[in-house]
């Protein structure tokens, strides 16, 4: 059956999240090098941006590459480059096709440069596009991000332009990479590893975690359809009672 038809159509997070898990151990159950799964973890990609356009969930946040995963032996890191550069090229006039937007958060200055200029290109085409915006976290985590705005945050009280009594959460917010977008309402991780990675550790403070045991290139369609159906049975109560959440 397919599962879409029993989503809600009122209630899609607006915004989900993905750790992108176990390309690595999907290769090695097919007696393939770790190289193998990250290719077909693309196909996963694919499915899972069109089945947003689907049902209506305008941002999509893929966790691609970490600022640890640059501790990967060279080879790993390397061909995960050359792949990054391979698809966002090939699936450019897809993206533009299904009116995907794309956007990225993280160090990408940190990245080979044909990989910006790649990801720069992609950007610039599919900017006026709005059914989808598809950010992909890359050379990201959320340390990172988090020191940066500290430091931004910081020089403005230095320099005098902020008191530091007028710091609020907004605020630090708009100092971080994912300013222009909403939070995530629901976080999904692959492959049964059940924590959270250096991902979006603020954006993430109030989202539904949805964790599978299914390796990210198993990860289809129905999987992702599943996961906002368990979203829809979560009940989101913000620190207030179940009694006070039902009589809204
Ligand atoms: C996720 O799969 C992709 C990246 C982190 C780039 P892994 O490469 O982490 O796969 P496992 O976890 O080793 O199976
Ligand atoms: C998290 O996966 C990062 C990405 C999916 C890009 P990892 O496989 O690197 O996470 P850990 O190190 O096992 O937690
Ligand atoms: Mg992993």
């Amino acid at each position: 059956m397919d599962l879409k038809h029993s989503i809600d159509k009122n209630n899609v997070p607006r915004h989900v999240a993905i750790i992108m898990d176990g390309n690595g151990r999907w290769a090695k159950q097919q007696g393939e090098d770790r190289i193998f799964g990250h290719h077909e973890g693309v196909n996963s990609v694919r499915e899972v941006v069109e089945a947003c356009g689907e049902i209506g969930v305008k941002f999509l946040t893929l966790y691609a590459f970490s600022t640890e995963n640059w501790n990967r032996p060279k080879e790993e890191v390397d061909a995960l480059m050359e792949l990054l550069v391979a698809t966002i090229s090939l699936e450019t006039p897809n993206l533009n096709k299904k009116g995907v937007k794309l956007q990225v958060i993280g160090d990408i200055l940190s990245l080979p440069p044909s990989c910006q200029a790649e990801l720069q290109e992609s950007i610039n085409i599919t900017a006026a596009n709005s059914t989808v915006t598809l950010i992909l976290a890359l050379s990201y985590s959320s340390k990172w991000e988090i020191t940066n705005a500290v430091k931004e945050i910081a020089k403005q009280v230095e320099e005098g332009t902020l008191k530091s009594q007028d710091i609020t959460s907004k605020n630090i917010e708009k100092h971080l990479n994912t300013s222009a977008w909403p939070d995530p309402e629901l976080m999904i991780r692959t492959s049964g590893e059940h924590r959270i990675s250096n991902f979006l550790l603020w954006q993430l403070a109030y989202a539904e975690f949805y964790f599978t045991d299914t390796l990210w290139p198993d990860f289809r369609k129905q999987d992702f359809f599943k996961a906002i159906l368990a979203y829809q049975n979560r009940e989101r109560r913000f620190g207030k009672t179940s009694e006070q959440i039902s009589q809204n």
